[in-house]
């Protein structure tokens, strides 16, 4: 093994994902010694590579095509026929991934980041081994995110039976696009491949669409992706997928209780079931790092088990979003560096980039129920707004819930379009912990759809005023 001792970091960050990279840049801008290990030939991690932003790349190409074809018309714009030409749309998602990726390698060259390629694995809390060469280190930052979770006895070909990151990069459109999940994935990629000419079967083992999210919200969501002739099996669960034949797939389900068998036809099968933490070979097990049973490395402020071993992102318990794996990475660096490293995890957003968005920070009426915390509720539909009917975009609603004493903001859901942006100034609100009065009295541009997040403000004590 080839021992390269002139090497002695302050940090090594094993994973160049939004975790890793941000925790390094981060370390490199507080003056700290910093290396990041990433086996991946190119940085940025699941969410540049095969998440976050090849999929938005999709998804707003496609929403921009179903505009064109349905909605156009209505605002009095005629063209000619509108296509679509797949293998462009895929150029120009990979050009935007490529563009990304690159951007994480200028800024390591700028904060100076050694970028270490190859595969990290722990030897002791000061010893990394990437691809044989040993590197030494005063403290270690795992961010080595997660990976797509599967089915006993489902194999996943990236071909017919596909992972989010098949279903990233189809060569055609299928005709029958069966879909096991109907959480953020499901919903998005369902989306992309629905408005391609796809019919979109989702099969979801619950009876409702995105555990988690607010009641009211999977309601209506569930409305419109049906409105949208997305079709949905809910309360079903897939037993088996029978792909003997050439072509064509047939997917064996039955009633989550059991019972009730039906087999569904596809032409393709996309498994989005959640995804797992990734430490495979990591070498925990040799250096005493705890996991959950569920195998998410445990922390306390980033730190592990082991003193000097940090953890940071997917790998670690909570939600698998790209911000918090920043924000995360972040507060690990500026803890190293003795400063107070924190993220309030009260106020994560969490945004589905279908039409119409969907968008949620805090906690939701049954949080709220379930913890016998007294609440107030106010809610403005987009119908209402000027800007949105404006836009020919009235589908969905803001609700604000705030506490029923102190009128703190506890938890805002919105389903509509640009919801994603809207979130940011309830975020921003939240953080400073504000009521739901301050949002109520602060002047909002008109006509702009953010006036339907103060009037769903103005609704907490009743005196909304807009139509
Ligand atoms: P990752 O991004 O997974 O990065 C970990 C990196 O570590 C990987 O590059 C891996 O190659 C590397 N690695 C692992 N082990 C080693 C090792 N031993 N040595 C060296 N390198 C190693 N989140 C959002 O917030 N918004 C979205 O819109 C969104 N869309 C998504 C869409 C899809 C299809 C998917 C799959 C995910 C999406 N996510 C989204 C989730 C988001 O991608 C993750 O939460 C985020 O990437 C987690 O960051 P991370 O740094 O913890 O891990
Ligand atoms: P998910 O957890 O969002 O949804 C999985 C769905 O599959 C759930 O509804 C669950 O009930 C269902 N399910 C589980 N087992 C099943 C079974 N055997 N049969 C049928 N249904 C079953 O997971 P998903 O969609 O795979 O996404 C993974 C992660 O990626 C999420 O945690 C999410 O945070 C992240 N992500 C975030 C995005 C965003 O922020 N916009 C976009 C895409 C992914």
């Amino acid at each position: 093994m080839e021992c390269s001792m002139a090497e002695t970091y302050d940090i090594l960050v094993i994973g160049g994902g939004p975790g890793g990279y941000n925790c390094a840049i981060r370390a490199g801008q507080l003056g700290l010694k910093v290396g990041c290990i990433e086996t991946r030939k190119t940085l940025g991690g699941t969410c540049l590579n095969v998440g976050c932003i090849p999929s938005k790349a999709l998804l707003h190409a496609t929403e921009m095509l179903e505009t064109a074809e349905k909605h156009f018309d209505g605002m009095g714009i005629t063209t000619g026929k509108i296509g679509f030409d797949l293998g462009k749309m895929m150029a120009a998602k990979e050009k935007t991934v490529s563009g990304l990726t690159d951007g994480i390698k200028y800024l390591f060259k700028k904060n100076k980041v050694d970028h270490i390629e190859g595969f990290g694995k722990i030897i002791d809390a000061q010893t990394v081994d990437v691809d044989g060469k040993t590197y030494k280190t005063k403290n270690i930052v795992i961010a080595t995110g997660s990976e797509v979770a599967t089915l006993p006895g489902i194999e996943i070909d990236e071909t017919r039976i596909v992972s989010s990151t098949g279903a990233l990069e189809l060569k055609e459109v299928p005709k029958k696009l069966l879909v096991i999940g109907g959480g953020v994935i499901g919903l998005e990629l369902g989306s992309v491949w629905r408005r391609l000419g796809a019919e979109v079967t989702v099969v979801e083992y619950l009876d409702h669409i995105m555990p988690g999210m607010d009641g009211e919200v999977q309601k209506q969501a569930l409305r419109i992706f049906k409105k949208q002739k997305m079709k949905f099996e809910l309360g079903r669960k897939v037993t088996g997928i029978d792909n003997s034949k050439k072509s064509g797939l047939k997917v064996q389900t039955e009633a989550s209780a059991g019972g009730s068998p039906k087999d569904i036809d596809a032409d393709v099968v996309l498994v989005c079931i959640g995804r797992r933490p990734f430490t495979d070979n990591l070498g925990l097990d040799g250096v005493g790092v705890a996991t959950d049973k569920r195998g998410f490395i445990e922390t306390d402020h980033y730190k592990t088990s082991v003193p000097g071993i940090f953890a940071v992102g997917d790998c670690t318990v909570g939600p698998m979003l790209a911000h918090k794996a920043e924000d995360e990475g972040v507060a690990a660096a500026e803890i190293i560096a003795g400063k107070a490293g924190h993220v309030n995890y009260d106020v994560i957003p969490g945004v589905v980039y279908t039409a119409p968005e969907i968008a949620s920070v805090g906690k939701t009426e049954e949080d709220l129920k379930a913890a016998g915390v007294p609440y107030k509720k106010g809610k403005f539909p987009f119908s209402a707004n000027s800007r949105a009917r404006a836009n020919h975009a009235t589908d969905g609603f803001v609700k604000i819930l705030a506490h029923a004493e102190t009128d703190e903001i506890l938890g805002v859901h919105m389903i509509g379009a640009h919801v994603g942006d809207l979130i940011a100034e309830v975020c921003v609100a939240m953080e400073f912990r504000a009521a739901s009065e301050d949002i109520a009295r602060t002047c909002h541009a008109h006509p702009t759809i953010t006036e339907a997040v103060r009037q769903a403000a103005m609704d907490v004590e009743g005196w909304t005023m807009q139509m």
